[in-house]
């Protein structure tokens, strides 16, 4: 085989100096190390969206100003929650993380709202999934800086306004259409952000081979970039698997075929596709002749969460053109039979 060189560049110091400065106490050994970039210019991809930060957060670092309340729409793993940490490390804030699940009632928020300081920023994750009390308490808050909370009920009922410090909601969600339009309309910023390029994943998996201490060479990194599913968190998930491979059963580096090798192992194909998003087609095929069909019936069918195929499974099969989404259900394309190599019943595409 002809690999080429493994990286080893003087890029490559500058990535170890960022981990060491916070990551790696040598002291006490090897500790967790975070893949995540801390600060906007270690970011690769999503150039646009990364521009309108750095815009926003200089200026308001001009006016001495809070951001304006953020909205990042996305499937799992593309960034969004890494962004809301990056933005607060920019502005020099603290960063309260917490969910819509975990927020039952509005006394939880309430507690959060007023123990944030003046610009803090409180990420809500999965903000679509809020109950519709706490989201009525969030907009007074997010609009006045102010709660409105009832006592008692009834003839008995008293109202108390408390003041907030104007702080900064980051919210992150999957599912932009499931917002309420009054929640959505409060975000001055909103942006999706896209499945990435295979040449950004191969420099993700380029930059994370550097913190993990691993060497890969170009075909390794475009071999792990191309079989990511177009989403970073899958980079850094398979690279650790592939390190394995390569440091146990190779020669320590990860070249194309300790990728191809080590994928095998995991389930994951050349397109990347795993064995869940292969049962979903595949169910979708066998059982109801390639669709259309709703998502609740294959769900049924699968044994699986509705939310886990539309929020995980069907972005990336939808993106690479292997579903289709119609008002009648969910159809396999051409596409995907070929991918799995089987027969086409005539007429099914024409
Ligand atoms: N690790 C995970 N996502 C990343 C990104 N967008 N840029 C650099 N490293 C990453």
């Amino acid at each position: 085989m002809g690999h080429q060189n493994p990286k080893e560049s003087p890029a490559d110091d500058s990535i170890r100096s960022t981990l060491s400065k916070g990551s790696v106490d040598m002291e006490e050994g090897p500790q967790f190390i975070s893949l995540r970039p801390k600060r906007l210019d270690e970011y690769i991809g999503q150039t646009k969206v990364v521009e309108t930060l750095k815009i926003a957060i200089e200026a308001a670092l001009k006016r001495k100003e809070p951001l304006d309340h953020i909205l990042f729409h996305a499937p799992p793993g593309l960034g969004k929650t890494t962004l809301a940490h990056i933005i607060a490390e920019e502005m020099g804030v603290k960063i309260n993380v917490t969910s819509g699940p975990a927020l039952e009632k509005g006394g939880d928020l309430l507690g959060i709202l007023t123990h944030l300081e003046k610009g803090d920023i409180l990420f809500i994750d999965e903000i679509h999934r809020l109950p519709r009390v706490v989201e009525e308490f969030l907009y007074p808050a997010m609009e006045d800086f102010a709660v409105d909370f009832i006592f008692d009920k009834g003839i008995h009922a008293r109202s108390h306004r408390y003041r907030l410090e104007q702080f900064v909601l980051i919210g992150a969600t999957t599912r932009a259409g499931s917002l309420s339009p009054p929640l959505r309309e409060r975000f001055g910023i909103f942006r999706t952000l896209d499945f990435y390029s295979e040449e950004d994943l191969a420099r993700i998996a380029d930059r994370s081979a550097v913190l993990l201490d691993v060497k890969i060479d170009d075909d390794g990194a475009g071999e792990i970039a191309c079989r990511s599913r177009g989403t970073p968190r899958i980079v850094n998930r398979l690279l650790k698997r592939v390190r394995d491979f390569a440091q146990v059963r190779g020669d320590g580096v990860v070249h194309k075929a300790t990728v191809q090798a080590a994928l095998k192992l995991e389930g994951i194909d050349e397109k990347g596709l795993t064995v869940l998003d292969r049962k979903f087609l595949k169910t979708i095929i066998e059982f109801y002749k390639g669709g259309p069909v709703g998502i609740e019936a294959i769900a049924a069918t699968l044994q699986e969460e509705s939310d886990t195929l539309v929020d995980v499974v069907e972005p990336y099969l939808l993106k690479i053109g292997f579903l289709t989404r119609t008002s009648s259900g969910r159809k396999v394309s051409e596409e995907a039979y070929r991918h799995f190599d089987l027969p086409i019943q005539q007429g099914l595409f024409k």
